[in-house]
């Protein structure tokens, strides 16, 4: 099984208008991955994007929920919204995945795991091991969680990564983003490693200057290898460019360009 992420900055310009999507770059993606299946059996995970993030941030979702009446009513508002921006984001990778005729069935991540402090505590996974059974590619998503310390919070495409990797322990996970790979420091200016060992991974944080407080001074980079590091405990962890046709094609056959961490 491999499990692929679609970030946000693949399919979504975070800066620019609500909701916008890049539909030709997702159908791409869809078509990369319909020429391997079902040879392989796949999970998708997309991220947030111009659509979860600008509501989870207005209603300041990552705070939890407060104790005042006023206050917890609007955010329960937008933890509704913030999940409601999601699952449009969702249906349009639906349409996308079913355009190129892969079964691909939404599964909403609020719906399935349960966090603490945005870490997954909790995770029902027999719908998504049925649906692998029976051939469809189960879509999850980015999205608000209860959260047992916050009452609410977001849980990250990653996060969810790293527990369905220690779970169902697949044979490869895929990073898709908007640069070529991991980067000895920023890309474009740093040189992109194209192979690493999991082991490695605390000493190029170091050298990121990525702090234990998860500062990210490198677009977020420095979280996905933390997570990276614990998925790749269990399985061979890429990061591609999604946004060039054919980089999927070739992580997925393993000759790929862009970062192996093994
Ligand atoms: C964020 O998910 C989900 C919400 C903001 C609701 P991710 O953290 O996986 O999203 P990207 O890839 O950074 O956009």
């Amino acid at each position: 099984m491999i499990i692929v992420k679609i970030g946000g900055s693949v399919f979504s310009d975070k800066a620019g208008a609500p909701e916008n999507f890049n539909v030709e770059t997702v159908r791409g993606i869809a078509k990369e991955i319909a020429g391997v299946y079902p040879d392989a059996d796949f999970i998708i995970i997309h991220g947030g994007g111009s659509f979860g993030h600008p509501e989870a941030k207005k209603y300041g979702i990552r705070e939890g929920l407060p104790a005042d009446w006023e206050s917890a009513s609007r955010r329960r508002i937008g933890f509704t919204l913030t999940h409601q921006a999601m699952l449009r984001a969702n249906a349009k990778f639906i349409n996308a995945f079913v355009a190129e005729n892969l079964p691909a069935f939404s599964v909403s991540t609020s719906s399935t795991f349960i966090t603490e402090n945005g870490k997954v505590t909790y995770g029902d996974l027999e719908v998504i091991k049925r649906l692998l059974e029976l051939r469809f590619v189960p879509v999850l998503f980015g999205d608000v969680s209860l959260d047992l310390a916050k009452g609410v919070d977001i849980l990250s495409g990653d996060q969810i990564i790293t527990y369905l990797a220690k779970m169902l322990k697949p044979e490869k996970v895929v990073f898709l983003m908007d640069v070529d790979g991991v980067y000895d420091g920023r890309p474009g200016v740093g040189k992109l490693i194209q192979n690493l060992k999991h082991d490695e991974i605390s000493d190029l944080l170091d050298r990121l200057s990525c702090t234990s407080t998860g500062t990210d001074v490198t677009g977020g980079i420095c979280n996905k290898l933390r997570e990276a590091a614990k998925i790749a405990e269990h399985s061979e962890v890429w990061f591609i460019n999604g946004k060039i046709p054919g980089r999927l094609s070739g992580a997925i056959l393993g000759d790929g360009f862009g970062t192996r961490i093994l």
